[in-house]
C-alpha cells in the first residue's frame, strides 16, 4: 500500500464546510486525519475541530499526528453520538459538520479488517472491533430468508436466493471463516462475467448489515441538525446508492416547510424547514481525481446550510 489513504473531495468539501476561520468544527470520520489536517490548515487559532473514529488503529495514529495542535479533540466514538460529544465538550453547536463515509484504503487492504474479498483473511467486517457480530457470526448463524434478504437490500444483489442457499448448504458441512471460503461459495453459482460485481456487493451488504451502517447514517443526520449553528454546513461524502439516497432524502425532507397532503386547504403539518440545500446535484470527482484515485469515482458530496 503506498499510501494508507488519499482523501477525496478534500478542496471541494473543506471549502463548502469552513465559512469562519474561528468556528468549531465535526468530523465524524477521522481516518488517516486527511480531511481534519485540510481543515485545520484553514482555520486560525481560534478555530477548532473535534474528530472521532470508531477505528481504534486510525484513532491512534491520528492521537500521534496531531499531538502537537491544541485546537484538535479526538474520539473513538461512532459518529451518530455527535450530540453525545457536543456534550461531553460543552459545545452547544458545531459551525460545520463533514462526514466521509465508508472505510479508509488501509482498512479496505488490511489482512485484519477482512473487508476485501480480494485479500485472504477472517471474515470479520466490523469497523468497531467491539461490536458482537462477525460478518462470519451473521452467515453461520442467521436464516437462509435474512441471508438472502441482507445480501438482497444492502447488496443490490439479484441472485440473493441463490447465493443465501450455497452458503446454507456449505456451513452444514464446516463453519464457514474466511474471506476465501465465501468468494469460493458465491463462485460457485455466479457467471464468471459477474463475478467482481456479485463480490464486491456481498462484501458491501455484509458490511452494511454487520456496521448496521443504514441506521447509524440516519441517526448521524438527525443528531447533526440539531447541534448544527445557524449558517453551519453539513458536508456528506458518500460512496454507493444507498448512503446517497438517505443523505439525499434527509436533506429533502428537511429543507421543506410543509409535508401536509397536496389537497389539505391548510397547513396543519407543524413542520420546520431546517435546511437549505446548496448542491442541487451531488458534486462528484474530477476526471484527473479519478484518474489518480481509484477509489474515488463513486464518490458524491452533498451539501445542506442551518437555517
Ligand atoms: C473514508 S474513511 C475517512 C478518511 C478520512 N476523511 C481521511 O481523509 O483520512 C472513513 C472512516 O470513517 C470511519 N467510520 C465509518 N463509519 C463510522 C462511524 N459510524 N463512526 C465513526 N467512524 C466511522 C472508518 O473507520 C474510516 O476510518
Amino acid at each position: 500500500m503506498s499510501q494508507l489513504h488519499t482523501p477525496v473531495l478534500l478542496r471541494e468539501s473543506v471549502d463548502y464546510l469552513i465559512t469562519k476561520n474561528d468556528g468549531i468544527y465535526f468530523e465524524g470520520t477521522l481516518g488517516f486525519g486527511g480531511h481534519t489536517q485540510e481543515i485545520l490548515k484553514q482555520l486560525d487559532k481560534k478555530g477548532s475541530i473535534v474528530s472521532t473514529d470508531v477505528d481504534k488503529g486510525a484513532f491512534e495514529y491520528c492521537k500521534n499526528k496531531f499531538r502537537d495542535d491544541e485546537r484538535v479533540k479526538l474520539y473513538k466514538f461512532n459518529f451518530s453520538l455527535i450530540d453525545v460529544i457536543a456534550k461531553i465538550e460543552s459545545i452547544e453547536f458545531f459551525d460545520g459538520i463533514l462526514a466521509d463515509l465508508g472505510v479508509s484504503s488501509f482498512q479496505l487492504e488490511s489482512a485484519a479488517a477482512g473487508f476485501s474479498y480480494s485479500i485472504h483473511s477472517e471474515l470479520d467486517l466490523r469497523l468497531d472491533k467491539s461490536l458482537r457480530k462477525t460478518a462470519a457470526d451473521f452467515i453461520n448463524q442467521e436464516t437462509e430468508e435474512e441471508i438472502a434478504r441482507v445480501i438482497f437490500e444492502y447488496g443490490e444483489e439479484k441472485n440473493s436466493r441463490k447465493i443465501a442457499r450455497q452458503i446454507s448448504e456449505a456451513r452444514k458441512n464446516k463453519r464457514i471463516k474466511t474471506t476465501d471460503e465465501l468468494k469460493k461459495i458465491i463462485m460457485s453459482v455466479t457467471n464468471p462475467k459477474y463475478l467482481t460485481k456479485t463480490l464486491s456487493r456481498v462484501f458491501q451488504a455484509l458490511r452494511i448489515y454487520v456496521n448496521d451502517e443504514l441506521s447509524v447514517l440516519k441517526s448521524f443526520l438527525e443528531n447533526s441538525v440539531e447541534v448544527l449553528n445557524e449558517g453551519g454546513r453539513l458536508v456528506v461524502i458518500s460512496y454507493h446508492s444507498l448512503e446517497d439516497r438517505i443523505v439525499k432524502e434527509f436533506f429533502k425532507y428537511e429543507s421543506l416547510s410543509c409535508v401536509c397532503p397536496p389537497e389539505a386547504p391548510i397547513c396543519t403539518c407543524g413542520k420546520i424547514k431546517r435546511l437549505n440545500i446548496l448542491t442541487k446535484k451531488p458534486i462528484i470527482p474530477s476526471d484527473s481525481e479519478v484518474n489518480k484515485n481509484k477509489r474515488s469515482r463513486s464518490a458524491k458530496l452533498r451539501v445542506a446550510e442551518r437555517i
